[in-house]
């Protein structure tokens, strides 16, 4: 098969990380795979910060609670919906960035995402790792304090990338007939579909954990989503410049 769909077929999360450093040219590659995404109407609309400083990343690790591979990450990225530096265009050319309507913070956040994931398709590419870090969205005020992020700039997430200290198994997706449709939305098999797959992801976490968790994805999703969300994270974006 080719390397690069093998590549992507192979993914996995990985928390575990040796302690050699990734290095510059590394991360070189990464960043500039990312600038290569496609990007609406080439705004461009995110910022990427490594986080070096130790203080600062605990404090992010703080924020994530348990995730201590956000500390012990050699490199850590946080991925930002930008439209600080879109807005300093128009404002040069004498003409305010209008950023009313979900759409600019839709266009900024979907462009950090194809962006983080290019760099981690190159970053595994390369051999490394990576984890995407959404649970720093737990405390975005404070993410923001710590990267001093300027209004109309939001976290998305962090990623973090080394080495790999550990071979996790690949996590098994929906079937293809679930998130595939022809021609129309077609929810009709969506209950068989699930049971399917809830049997297989049960197999996956009893062999995982030696039988200790016992779940389905749908028990998963459910008590997840039991309770709303973050619910502070709108308020934040207000707060920040983005009309939501
Ligand atoms: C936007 C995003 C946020 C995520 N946030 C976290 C996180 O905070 N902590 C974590 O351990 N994994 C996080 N993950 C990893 C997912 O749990 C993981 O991708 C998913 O379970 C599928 O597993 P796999 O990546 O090993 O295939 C996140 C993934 C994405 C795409």
């Amino acid at each position: 098969m080719n390397s690069t769909i093998e590549l992507l077929l192979s993914h996995r999360s990985v928390r575990r990380f040796k302690p050699e450093p990734v290095t510059d040219e590394a991360l070189d590659v990464m960043i500039r795979s990312a600038q290569m995404a496609s990007s609406s109407s080439n705004m461009q609309a995110y910022s990427i910060i490594r986080v070096s400083d130790p203080e600062k990343r605990s404090r992010i690790r703080l924020v994530t609670g348990q995730q201590y591979y956000v500390e012990q990450a050699p490199l850590f990225l946080v991925f930002c919906a930008d439209l600080m530096r879109l807005e300093t265009a128009c404002r040069m050319q004498g003409a305010p960035l209008r950023a009313e309507g979900i759409e600019p913070f839709l266009v900024a956040s979907v462009d950090a995402a194809l962006a983080a994931q290019n760099a981690a398709v190159a970053a595994e590419a390369l051999g490394l790792g990576i984890c995407y870090i959404g649970s720093i969205r737990n405390d975005p005020e404070e993410v923001t304090r710590v990267l001093e992020l300027p209004p109309l700039v939001y976290p998305v997430f962090g990623m973090c990338i080394g080495h790999p200290d550990q071979e996790p198994a690949g996590r098994p997706r929906l079937p293809i007939e679930a998130v595939l449709h022809t021609d129309r939305y077609d929810a009709s098999l969506y209950e068989e579909q699930l049971e399917r797959y809830d049997a297989v992801m049960r197999d996956y976490y009893r062999e995982r954990t030696g039988g200790k968790k016992d779940t389905s994805w749908s028990e998963e999703m459910a008590a997840k989503h039991a309770a709303p969300q973050r619910t502070g994270l709108k308020p934040y974006l207000r707060d920040r410049g983005f009309d939501v």
